[in-house]
């Protein structure tokens, strides 16, 4: 935390305000230390850490000290705990906890969808991961029929930003239309900044550098919604068009399991249904480039 100690906590990056959080609830002297999905934002280098942290509150202290956790991150959860109790139900509708189980014996019977002691079986199909079968090698990848058929290319200019000590520098770079260009990097190095500059939302320190023209949708690592009513009310205000239409309900409305929570009230939602309402808004917006930052935040691994 040394490089961010002066910083607003206000801005603060994702991973920097969980990390700040974690620290926070670590230092307290309590007998019952609870953490909701502590690894959301965090890269993995800051997963681990803040993992270990997190088994050290148990280190030195009497029996009487526990902690609960809530973690979508199966190697973390494995890392972290030393019982699993395991929820399942319909997902809006209602949830049941299983009584603690061993590590191991908890995440199996959460991959496999079955619970061998209640001989019950909550999902029908388990969750494997495998590695693919067809891996595209780099010549059929430039073969691609994206690249072949689009001579547009969309190019940004090498670009820097200046937020308080903060400084990124950005190489000019080119994207075409069909690619999809991922950015990887430690928490607090700038992929939101970057994001946002490439939005439109934050100015390049040079403010006469010229972007891309492009009709942009976005959807920001926080979400922090004012819509007041459900999310077929905010579904329906926000998409209008596609909203009626049929490839909408079967491309993104039924594969993001949204038809369930359409009539909950947006400002009650969990921070996964929100993260799916999100991207179903910022998916249905017509644009020429989607600029999606963290989005599988808060999602399980289904
Ligand atoms: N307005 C600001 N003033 C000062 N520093 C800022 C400001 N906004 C952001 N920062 C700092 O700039 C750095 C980059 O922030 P940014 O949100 O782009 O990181 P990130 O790569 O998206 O991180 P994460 O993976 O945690 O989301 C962080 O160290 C953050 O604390
Ligand atoms: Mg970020």
């Amino acid at each position: 935390m040394h490089s961010i100690l002066e910083r607003e906590i206000g801005q603060l990056s994702g991973g920097e305000l969980q990390r700040f959080i974690i620290g926070m609830t670590c230092v307290q002297f309590a007998d019952i230390y609870m953490f909701d999905e502590p690894s959301s934002y965090l890269d993995v280098k800051q997963r681990l850490k803040a993992g270990r942290m997190i088994r050290s509150l148990l280190e030195d202290t009497e029996d009487r000290t526990y902690v609960i956790c809530v973690e979508h991150d199966l190697s973390i959860l494995d890392y972290l705990s030393d019982y699993i109790c395991c929820l399942y139900g319909v997902p809006g509708g209602y949830g049941v906890v299983t009584l603690p189980m061993s590590v191991r014996q908890g995440i199996n019977c959460f991959l496999e969808g079955f619970i061998p002691s209640e001989n019950l079986r909550f999902r029908d199909y388990s969750l494997n991961f495998k590695i693919g079968e067809a891996q595209v090698d780099q010549s059929q990848m430039d073969e691609s029929k994206y690249s072949k058929e689009s001579k547009t290319i969309y190019q940004y200019p090498s670009m820097t930003k200046t937020l308080g000590p903060f400084k990124i520098e950005v190489e000019g770079g080119a994207f075409k239309p069909g690619e999809i260009v991922m950015m990887l990097g430690q928490n607090g190095t700038g992929k939101t900044t970057l994001i946002k500059m490439l939005a439109g939302i934050l100015k390049p320190d040079d403010e006469e550098l010229e972007m891309p023209k492009l009709t942009i949708s976005y959807k920001p690592q926080t979400i922090a919604p004012k819509f007041q009513g459900s999310v077929r009310e905010l579904l329906s205000t926000k998409l209008k068009d596609s909203w009626n239409s049929s490839i909408f309900k079967t491309e993104v409305l039924i594969p993001l399991n949204i038809e369930e929570i359409l009539d909950n009230e947006v400002q009650t939602l969990s921070g996964g249904e929100l993260q799916r309402v999100a991207i179903v808004l910022s998916l249905a917006k017509p644009c020429d480039i989607f600029l999606i930052d963290e989005p599988s935040a808060y999602l399980d691994s289904e």
